[in-house]
């Protein structure tokens, strides 16, 4: 299977970089190919809500997210990660979502399958729950097939992550695929 990660948070060594690098070793012995996308460093720009694509066609910005879709529509399953930013997932990554409108129907019949990777520092039972439900939504929306969901709560700093339990259920979760 090929499985696009969107790799949501500007930090490269951060903690929900240590989710997408475990689940990514889990992925990778379960003989899938993985392939991280950067997009808090790539040339994506919020979606202006011209519509001139129609909800499906070319996109009138010509940046990196035509590259985006081209991966998405080519592979199998999504992942989402991202750090929790004010209970949400991070703009860097909302913005990418935001940008699926151009190809909503054709990102509708791929049927992919997907995950949520997430870190945050509360740890409160609430923590997630917008998040959650924002996932849980898409989900519903685009018809994807959720796969399983690494919520990490007390994952402040990357010392904070490493001494959870979460890298081990992002590894179990690609090796389980
Ligand atoms: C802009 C910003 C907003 C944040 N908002 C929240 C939040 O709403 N709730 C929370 O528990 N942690 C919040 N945090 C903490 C991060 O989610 C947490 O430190 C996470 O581990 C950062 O992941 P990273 O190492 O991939 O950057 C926020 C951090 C930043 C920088």
């Amino acid at each position: 299977m090929k499985i696009v990660i969107l790799m949501g948070s500007p930090n490269r060594k951060g903690s929900t970089a240590m989710l997408v690098g475990h689940f990514v070793n889990g992925a990778t012995e379960a003989g899938h190919d993985c392939e991280v996308v950067d997009v808090c460093h790539m040339d994506i720009h919020p979606c202006t809500g011209c519509v001139r694509c129609g909800y499906e066609g070319p996109c009138v910005q010509k940046d990196d997210m035509q590259a985006v879709r081209a991966k998405l529509l080519q592979c199998d399953m999504v992942v989402f990660a991202t750090p929790l930013y004010y209970y949400g997932m991070s703009a860097q990554l909302k913005m990418v979502v935001d940008r699926f409108c151009a190809f909503n129907s054709s990102l509708n019949s791929r049927r992919l399958k997907s995950a949520l990777l997430t870190v945050a520092w509360n740890a409160a039972d609430w923590t997630f729950d917008a998040l959650t439900a924002h996932y849980k939504t898409l989900v519903r929306y685009i018809r994807l097939r959720d796969m399983g969901m690494v919520l990490g709560y007390g994952c402040g700093t990357t010392g904070m992550t490493r001494s959870s339990g979460y890298p081990e259920a992002a590894y179990r979760l690609g090796k389980g695929l």
